[in-house]
């Protein structure tokens, strides 16, 4: 997730991108960037300072020409490390046309490659590279910058919003998006695109939301938006609320940051998806950085990891056994360092966080490779110290997390592993290229899936509604569904401050079930042991025991005083990315009844950076 902002018709152009940039920083911060029109030429600045990068931009265009037009964007490293040279805005070769992108394109790999053929030079690591280069051509053909626009979108795959300004028509700001919102808007004389509407509270009052595929051709006091046919089309307006502040407005209409969170789930597991199949349907992993001949060695993956990133760890553990027949542990990260572990140069040690920057699990890291191991990280954050010190990355693309919940970068997590997963089974001849495909089609699925459980939310808040003032909560699980407890439990006790244990169903009759009485509430992950998972539900329902289950729709025996419903997912070992989902609003529902601040709970931080 990136923020952009594109104007024109305004004397200070320079100031109102750097005032939006600095709205939009929440998207993403790594590196900033602006293209302004200068006479008949471009005049372009940027900088790539980690946090802030932003003010570092503006220290930097103190010298910059004056412009009624320009382009600018906030990053959020996807390709590419956060280095200015990777910064947007990205120019063609002549240095006359500068673009800005949020997005992944999918097939850059191939597009790059017949552009280098046809004599382009790329300056970037970037996906977006491409994107400019493709606008050269076809303006070099005689089209104008919104037909190029419309011919190079058609060319691309993935998903994306950007926008270009050509030194040629210095007044014309050219925008297109496909599955990433991007608003055009006006104020007085002034138009402008943006990525959402904080960029712009103040400035503009009429609001408009590009469809998929349309482009829009944006000057002063004049907006055309055409179709991927060329067709013109009425655009579509948009009421922006009046009682907005620039938070308010960050949260996207969403009363909290987690609520939002939740509703960016859809999205940030497609992202984190897409790009990842080769030309000839095979895996591709970018910065994994390590081939099959460096890990031809490797008898055991060990995936380190703290609170949501181990039940994430937890989850692959399952398909790296069943995919890749390799053997698998999970360790809880500040439990490795002080261990006389057995790790060496034939183990892989995968560590899985979202910041990139948790101590404990940086230090695991550290201490494999003082072991001779390979390591791997799956973060959302490219520039992040494990990413930079790991042999590989994989990278979830969620975009920043604000709320200290993990929510979005743990559903992408899982599916990112689940990805690495299926690359060692790959490389290990355990799976054939047939069977990879079809995990992967089902694996499309997860998205529509995810929101089709989000969209039940009604149904989650009724359930908490009749849990009323309950204290105790016990989650479990088997198998698969164990971590998904886990995960329910983590959830409900961060934020709620309600006690949840969460536990392998099978153990509760080794203790926990003494503590089972009236009013004990427990939580039960039906799925994949559902018959097994009936007993235990039965030995604390006996207990007096009120019981929640999750179940798939297709289950048609589900037990429970209440039954959590999620869309049934073919495959077992997909399925905790859609069975999260209701104990993760099952959590905010109760959390909100309390009145607590869901962003912020009590005692925590987002990124832990202590032993
Ligand atoms: C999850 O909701 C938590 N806030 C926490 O458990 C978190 O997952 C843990 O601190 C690990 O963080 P990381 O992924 O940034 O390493």
């Amino acid at each position: 997730m990136c923020g952009i902002i594109g104007l024109t018709g305004d004397g200070g152009a320079l100031d109102a991108i750097l005032d939006g940039l600095r709205r939009l920083e929440y998207r993403g911060y790594d590196s900033a960037g602006v293209a302004l029109a200068d006479g008949g030429a471009l005049w372009r600045e940027r900088a790539a300072g980690g946090s802030h990068s932003v003010a570092d931009l503006a220290a930097a265009t103190a010298g910059a020409p004056p412009s009624r037009a320009g382009i600018g964007h906030t990053r959020w490293a996807t390709h590419g490390s956060p280095t200015v040279a990777n910064a947007h805005p990205h120019l063609d070769c002549s240095g006359r046309i500068a673009l800005v992108h949020n997005g992944i394109i999918e097939n850059h790999a191939a597009l790059a490659a017949s552009l280098a053929a046809r004599g382009h030079v790329f300056t970037s690591e970037t996906d977006t590279e491409v994107l400019v280069h493709l606008l050269e051509e076809e303006l070099a053909g005689g089209a104008g910058l919104g037909d190029a626009m419309r011919a190079t979108l058609r060319t691309v795959r993935g998903a994306f919003s950007v926008v270009a300004l050509a030194a040629s028509d210095p007044e014309l700001i050219v925008a297109g998006r496909r599955s990433v919102p991007l608003l055009a808007a006006f104020g007085g004389g002034v138009g402008f695109v943006a990525s959402d509407v904080s960029a712009l509270l103040g400035r503009a009052d009429r609001y408009y939301a590009l469809e998929d595929d349309q482009v829009a051709e944006v000057r002063p006091g004049r907006l055309r938006v055409t179709d991927d046919e060329g067709r013109e089309v009425v655009p579509t307006a948009v009421t922006v609320d009046p009682s907005w502040d620039v938070v308010a407005a960050q949260k996207g209409g969403f009363d909290d940051f987690m609520s939002k969170e939740l509703h960016e789930q859809p999205r940030a597991v497609a992202d984190t998806l897409l790009d990842r199949r080769g030309a000839d349907g095979s895996i591709v992993l970018d910065e994994l950085r390590l081939s099959p001949y460096d890990l031809r060695g490797v008898d055991k993956l060990v995936l380190v990891a703290c609170g949501s990133s181990f039940h994430a760890g937890m989850v692959a553990k399952y398909a790296v056994e069943r995919w890749a027949r390799l053997p698998a542990e999970v360790e809880i990260a500040s439990e490795l360092r002080y261990r006389e572990h057995v790790l060496h140069e034939r183990t892989l040690v995968v560590g899985v966080s979202q910041s990139g920057e948790t101590l404990d699990t940086l230090e695991a890291l550290r201490e494999a490779r003082r072991a001779g191991a390979r390591t791997v990280v799956v973060s959302n954050v490219v520039h992040s110290t494990m990413a930079r010190e790991a042999d590989g990355a994989v990278y979830t693309r969620a975009g920043p997390e604000v709320s200290v919940a993990s929510t979005k970068c743990h559903l992408a997590q899982i599916v990112a592993l689940q990805v690495l997963a299926l690359a060692l089974a790959q490389w290990r001849g355990t799976m054939g290229p047939a069977a990879i495909a079809s995990v992967l089609d089902e694996m499309q699925r997860l998205p529509g899936a995810v929101a089709d459980a989000l969209s039940r939310k009604k149904e989650v808040d009724e359930v908490a509604d009749a849990l009323g003032d309950a204290r105790d909560f016990f989650f479990i699980g088997r198998n698969l569904g164990y971590p998904v407890a886990l995960e329910g439990a983590l959830k409900l006790k961060e934020i709620s401050y309600l006690r949840a244990e969460g536990y392998p169903a099978g153990e509760l009759k080794h203790g926990p079930l003494a503590l089972v009485e009236p009013g004990t509430v427990v939580v039960a992950v039906l799925d994949p042991l559902r018959d097994k998972m009936r007993s235990n539900v039965a030995e604390a329902a006996a207990r007096g025991a009120t019981v929640v289950s999750v179940a798939a729709d297709g289950d048609r025996n589900a037990v429970g005083d209440h039954v959590l419903r999620v869309p049934t997912v073919a495959d077992p070992v997909l399925a905790p990315v859609v069975e999260v989902v209701p104990l993760q609003l099952l959590a905010y529902s109760l959390a909100r009844r309390l009145g607590n601040d869901v962003d912020r709970p009590r005692n925590l931080a987002k990124t832990v950076t202590v032993e």
